[in-house]
């Protein structure tokens, strides 16, 4: 093998050598580069006679094609490697079935909420929603429940930035500060007819919506929910609180003989109090007994607070547990269960 032959030889196997192009550019460098070893060839054919310079020069030149073409074979070698590597990693299996997409649906207590609101629709009362973090004025105080009221102690919740110091900011604890926040925006609307003596069109609002409470058990949720119901005009009594009251609950239920207990009670907003309760019909509780809402005729004090005269107003206010009549309708013994986000609870309500 000649001199050139072996410089072939020698340039091919490096090339081969390189295993990225990386490499194999640096291959090429020590054979086709400015100082590589056909480019010194050239150079010392300087001295050769015109007739050597022809036949060296068209060695040479074969050569150079020789490792040009050794060069061009090997990048297309390794760039079919490269993308051989990557489509192997990136490999699909097409006979996979395909992933199936579930088809959503509403939360069993968005469901109830529906209801509420078709059914109160229904009964003339309008839907309001208020803030979730809501000024202790509002939440208590409003409510004729003045600092260090005993019943604040069952209302324990977090305290959030942004009050004032009389006033400070909570996540609220029922939706009865919605009582207020829409009786007093009622009543600046009707202010004029209201001083000319002229009276106001009756409130009449449900304002369901999240509250929050330091509680936790089967049948309490540090975060659930309330709607509260609101009617107030010249002449609505306790009697039509139990009216309306049982009239929801029967066609909530879907059942004309359900039996609900109006069980006197206590809270400082209404004189007097009662909380309903109502019985399982189904489920591991049938029979037992659960606490839905509290009710009760608005107390003066708190009439007074939305702006009204409490001698011309009066009428009646609830706040219930829309949790709560998830759970008897569908016959759920733990609250908790609906907030926990597991699929396989959540889709049975599909
Ligand atoms: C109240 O919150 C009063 N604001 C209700 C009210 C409104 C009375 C208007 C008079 C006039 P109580 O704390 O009982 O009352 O709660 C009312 C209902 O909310 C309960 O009957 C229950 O259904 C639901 N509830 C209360 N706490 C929780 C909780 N931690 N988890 C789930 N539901 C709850
Ligand atoms: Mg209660």
């Amino acid at each position: 093998m000649n001199e050139l032959d072996a410089l072939v030889e020698g340039a091919r196997a490096a090339f081969e050598k390189a295993q990225a192009p990386a490499d194999l550019e640096n291959a090429k460098a020590q054979y086709l580069g400015k100082s590589g070893r056909i480019t010194e060839l050239m150079k010392g054919m300087a001295a050769l006679s015109v007739e050597d310079k022809k036949t060296r020069g068209a060695a040479v030149n074969l050569a150079k094609q020789a490792i040009e073409a050794a060069l061009t074979e090997r990048r297309q070698a390794l760039a079919e490697a490269e993308l051989l590597a990557q489509l192997k990693a990136e490999s699909l299996d097409i006979t996979l079935p395909g992933r199936q997409r579930g088809a959503g649906g509403l939360h069993p207590v968005s469901l109830t909420l529906e209801r509420i609101e078709a059914i109160f629709g229904s009964m003339g009362f309008e839907v309001a929603e208020g803030p979730e973090i809501e000024s202790d004025w509002f939440n208590f105080t409003a409510l004729n429940t003045p600092e260090d009221h005993p019943a604040r102690s069952m209302h324990d919740t977090f305290y959030v930035e942004g009050g004032s110091e009389k006033a400070p900011n909570l996540l609220r604890t029922h939706t009865s500060p919605m009582q207020i926040r829409h009786a007093v925006q009622h009543v600046k609307r009707h202010r004029a007819a209201l001083d000319a003596g002229q009276g106001m069109p009756e409130i009449r609002v449900i304002a369901p919506g999240r509250t929050y409470r330091v509680d936790s058990d089967a049948t309490h949720s540090p975060m659930f929910h309330q709607c509260e119901g609101l009617w107030i005009g010249e002449n609505v009594s306790f009697k039509d609180l139990k009216f309306v009251f049982t009239d929801f609950c029967r066609t909530f239920f879907e059942s004309d003989d359900l039996v609900l207990r109006f069980r006197p009670s206590f809270f400082p907003f209404t004189e007097p109090s009662a909380e309903v309760d109502i019985q399982f019909q189904q489920g591991p509780l049938a029979g037992r007994w659960l606490e839905v809402a509290g009710s009760g005729q608005v107390h003066p004090n708190v009439v007074r607070n939305m702006g009204l005269d409490p001698e011309r107003y009066i009428g009646f206010a609830f706040g219930m547990g829309p949790d709560r009549l998830t759970m008897l309708r569908y016959g759920v013994n733990d609250l908790r269960l609906f907030f926990d986000g597991d699929v396989r609870f959540l889709s049975q309500f599909r």
